[in-house]
């Protein structure tokens, strides 16, 4: 089996869906996972139903994901092989085609707001590790200090791997997906990587097509699972082309966790908004946590 669950809502107008990450969740901690992402649409969809941007949007979701320490992003990121948080994020403007990254960076509190600033910034798109780690001040950001966002869940996890418990999982992923009253649409993903990858692997979150995509005439996307898969299929493009070529938003997500599956053998989720505000998700892991808003802030669902 491929395609182990998905899901599709949203509509007319403004509508938002966030992920947590794909991956193994333990049972008795997943509704945990979908309530901070229930969280972290609720923090989208007030900005969007105050008329702000799918952009704005999705980074007040991501922002809060990067947070909190059960997600593999900002605090509490996978640490990787010499116990060094090093951190992947970007976010992309569907209606400009604007977009901003930074991957290999050392701490910093919110590494999507990095990449934000890049994007406003306009004369690069992606900046790397020490290069981030100056453009990130040169912007404002301070650095945190590492002991503040490495948690002694991410050390166990490191030492698992080390010991050969646990796979190179880069499950917990955050990212949101959005579109806006004004009709424009946002994607945006962050993450710490894999567990004890090697000191300079970069993955699919802050690689625009991969990882991330948005395209007011195609739809936008945010990926989570096996990075090097979604690298080498540019899962997300794939994904926003076919919403452009007219699928259906549940289809397009389907068929690209299938792709994903049986075309480089990875593993993992999508989300997915269409021009027209409709939602869904596909994934082919055993768990993925997300949260979903539109229309109205009565309209908060999400799970796990
Ligand atoms: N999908 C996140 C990563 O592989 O880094």
């Amino acid at each position: 089996m491929t395609v182990r669950a998905t899901w599709q809502g949203g509509g007319e107008g403004w509508s938002i869906l966030v992920h947590g990450g794909a991956g193994f969740i333990p049972p008795e901690r997943r509704e945990a996972h979908a309530e901070g992402c229930r969280l972290a649409a609720r923090a989208g969809a007030l900005v969007l139903a105050a008329g702000g941007s799918a952009l704005d949007a999705a980074q007040a979701a991501v922002e809060l994901l990067e947070d909190d320490p059960r997600y593999n992003a900002g605090t509490g990121g996978s640490l990787d092989e010499h116990g060094e948080l090093r951190l992947d994020a970007s976010l992309m403007d569907g209606a400009t085609l604007a977009a901003g990254a930074v991957c290999a960076l050392p701490p910093f509190f919110h590494p999507i707001a990095v990449a934000r600033a890049a994007l406003r910034d306009g004369r690069h798109v992606l900046y790397a590790a020490e290069g981030a780690a100056r453009f990130a001040r040169l912007a404002g950001f301070e650095p945190a200090p590492p002991d503040r966002m490495i948690t002694d869940a991410a050390r166990a996890r490191l030492e698992a791997t080390r010991q050969g418990q646990d796979g190179n999982w880069a499950g917990g992923t955050v990212g949101a997906v959005a579109r806006d009253l004004a009709g424009h649409v946002a994607a945006a993903t962050s993450t710490g990587g894999t567990v004890g990858k090697r000191h300079g692997r970069v993955g699919d979150s802050p690689i625009l097509g991969a990882g991330t995509y948005a395209d007011d005439l195609a739809g936008a996307a945010s990926g989570t699972g096996e990075g090097e898969g979604y690298l080498r299929l540019a899962a997300c493009l794939r994904a926003c082309l076919a919403l452009q070529q007219g699928r259906e938003p549940l289809d397009a997500a389907v068929e690209t966790i299938r792709m994903l599956r049986e075309r480089v053998n990875a593993s993992g989720g999508i989300i997915l908004v269409a021009p027209d505000g409709r939602l869904a998700l596909a994934r082919s892991t055993e768990a993925m946590s997300w949260g979903a808003c539109w229309g109205s802030l009565d309209q908060l669902t999400g799970g796990c």
